[in-house]
Order: C-alpha cells, then sequence, then structure tokens
C-alpha cells in the first residue's frame, strides 16, 4: 500500500531557469558550436587543477547568470569552464556551492540544471572527504557506490524541459502523491572506465558510500563513531545533490571522493582546510585520468 502524502511547496523566488539558460549560452557562443554533447564535471575542494587541462575554456563566473548564486568557499573559484578535453566538448564547474555558505539545496544545484538544460549526458563529480573506513588512506580515490544525505533542505527536480530522458517512474510516483526510493547516481558504465583506467595508470580506485553533512565543522569522535557503525565510508560536505540533480534530470553521473584526511574515532588526527587542499593537489593527476577516460570513452 503506497503512503501518500501532501506534498510541500518549495518555494523558489529566482528566475526562469531559461533565463538563466540563454544567459550562459550568450556569454559562451561556444556551446552553440559543440557538435556532440558536453561532458560535464564538477570540481571540488582543491581539484580545480584539472580545469588548466582544459583547451581554450570560455569562462563564466556563476556571479553573472541571473540566478545562480557567487561561490564563497575558500578553493572554489565560483566559475564554469566550457572548452574541450581529449577532443571531447566538457563544461566544468570550477567551484561548487555548499549549504554551509548559507545556500538552499535549490542554489546548491542549481549550476547542475543548468548543465542538463544545456545537454549534458554524464556528469562527474568530484569532491574532499573524511575516510571513514579504517582501510582507506589520505590520498585515496573513492568511487561512491552508495550515498546518504542528512543535508538541510528540499531537493527540487530540475525543470522538466532540462530533463533528458523521461524519469516515468519518478512522474508515475510523483503524479500518485506516494514517496519513492531515492535515485542509483552511479552508473556502471562510468563505473568501468574509471576502474579500467586505474587499473591500467597503476593506481587503486576504492569503492564506498558517502554520508553528506551541513558542516562546515568536521564531525567529533562520537559523530565519526556513529557514522561508521552505521556503514559510512566517507563524510563530506556535498556531492550528493549534484549528483541527484543530474541523475533526477537523465544524466547518467559518477561520484568520487580524495579522502583528504582520515575521519578515525580511535586515532583522532586534526585536518584543517589547507591541508585538504594539498591532498587533492596530490589526487588531481589520477582524477584528471579518470575524467579524461571517461570524455574519451563515455560519450
Ligand atoms: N568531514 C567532512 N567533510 C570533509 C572532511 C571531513 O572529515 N574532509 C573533507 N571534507
Amino acid at each position: 500500500m503506497p503512503i501518500k502524502f501532501d506534498r510541500p511547496a518549495v518555494t523558489d523566488s529566482a528566475p526562469d531557469p531559461s533565463e538563466s539558460l540563454a544567459a550562459l549560452r550568450d556569454r559562451a557562443p561556444i556551446l552553440a558550436k559543440f557538435e556532440k554533447p558536453p561532458l560535464g564535471v564538477v570540481l571540488g575542494s582543491g581539484l580545480g587543477g584539472l580545469a588548466d587541462a582544459i583547451e581554450s575554456p570560455t569562462i563564466v563566473p556563476y556571479a553573472e547568470i541571473p540566478g545562480l548564486a557567487a561561490s564563497t568557499a575558500s578553493g572554489h573559484r565560483g566559475e564554469f569552464l566550457i572548452g574541450h578535453l581529449a577532443s571531447r566538448p566538457v563544461i566544468a564547474m570550477a567551484g561548487r556551492l555548499h549549504v554551509y555558505e548559507g545556500h538552499s539545496l535549490r542554489d546548491v544545484t542549481r549550476p547542475v540544471a543548468l548543465m542538463a538544460g544545456l545537454g549534458i549526458n554524464e556528469l562527474v563529480v568530484s569532491c574532499a572527504a573524511g575516510g571513514l573506513n579504517p582501510n582507506f588512506n589520505v590520498g585515496d580515490l573513492v568511487l561512491l557506490n552508495e550515498h546518504s544525505s542528512w543535508l538541510d533542505g528540499k531537493l527540487g527536480a530540475p525543470p522538466t524541459s532540462f530533463q533528458r530522458t523521461n524519469d516515468s517512474a519518478n512522474e508515475s510516483a510523483a503524479a500518485a502523491g506516494c514517496f519513492r526510493r531515492s535515485l542509483s547516481t552511479c552508473d556502471p558504465q562510468l563505473d568501468a572506465i574509471a576502474h579500467q583506467t586505474a587499473h591500467t595508470n597503476g593506481f587503486e580506485l576504492r569503492r564506498g558510500m558517502y554520508l553528506a553533512v551541513n558542516g562546515p565543522n568536521y564531525e567529533t569522535r562520537a559523530e565519526c563513531r556513529m557514522m561508521r557503525r552505521l556503514g559510512a565510508d566517507l563524510v563530506g560536505m556535498s556531492t550528493v545533490p549534484e549528483l541527484l540533480c543530474a541523475a533526477s534530470a537523465g544524466v547518467r553521473t559518477l561520484g568520487i571522493s580524495v579522502v583528504t584526511n582520515l575521519a578515525l574515532p580511535d586515532a583522532p588526527a586534526t585536518a584543517d582546510h589547507a591541508d585538504v587542499l594539498e591532498v587533492c593537489e596530490r589526487a588531481a593527476e589520477r582524477l584528471q585520468q579518470i575524467v579524461r577516460a571517461i570524455a574519451t570513452h563515455g560519450a
């Protein structure tokens, strides 16, 4: 027997999304020349180095697009970079928006919804995370095969006109006014490309469950212990809303974390944002190999 509920209204004072899309197209005329759908990439804390690999990028700050908020977090540029990587059109978010900056989940995901509106078929989302799994080491890359979100707020679906395919399960659940299980966000083909790349280049790619929390503080020892017992391998402050937003628009998604610090209750270590950025810098090359392979083989 499905559980019925009254859908709460999600208030949204942002301009019509098609206005944001038109502004982005206007500032990046290269978008009209792309010969195939671009690959979408979200570059998290300290992972902006990959941005340098994008050829002849057109740079559009989020703040110049009506409806998008500017990023305020350290290590996050807050710009779209639109160009080519491995001969594939690419649109990358250099820096993201976070709930801890005071943004709503709708605001956090709006740049991703716009990328869906631009026609991306695949999205790779990268982030820094604390390792709760004692088998993880600082610097490991972990593919997010499962996730859970404790982030505050409501995640709206992207506008229907931005959706790549009909999400019929979602629509019929919504029409019937009942709950449905959250989407799976780890695309099997992208997962296989990522693992093949790791194998070919001789590095290990792990898998794990990512738990998203509000932050901005790191977790207490008691919280780390509790999260680990609940099955989380990683803890971070982002990524899940972006993956869900893209997946609900029919975009194939893959999330990858860099373990920047160990969040182990019985071997506590302090981590500050500077440590996080340094570890990411060192992991960026392996991440870049994966993104290049997806750019080449994923379409
Ligand atoms: N906790 C939450 N978010 C993080 C961490 C952490 O330990 N490391 C990097 N992002």
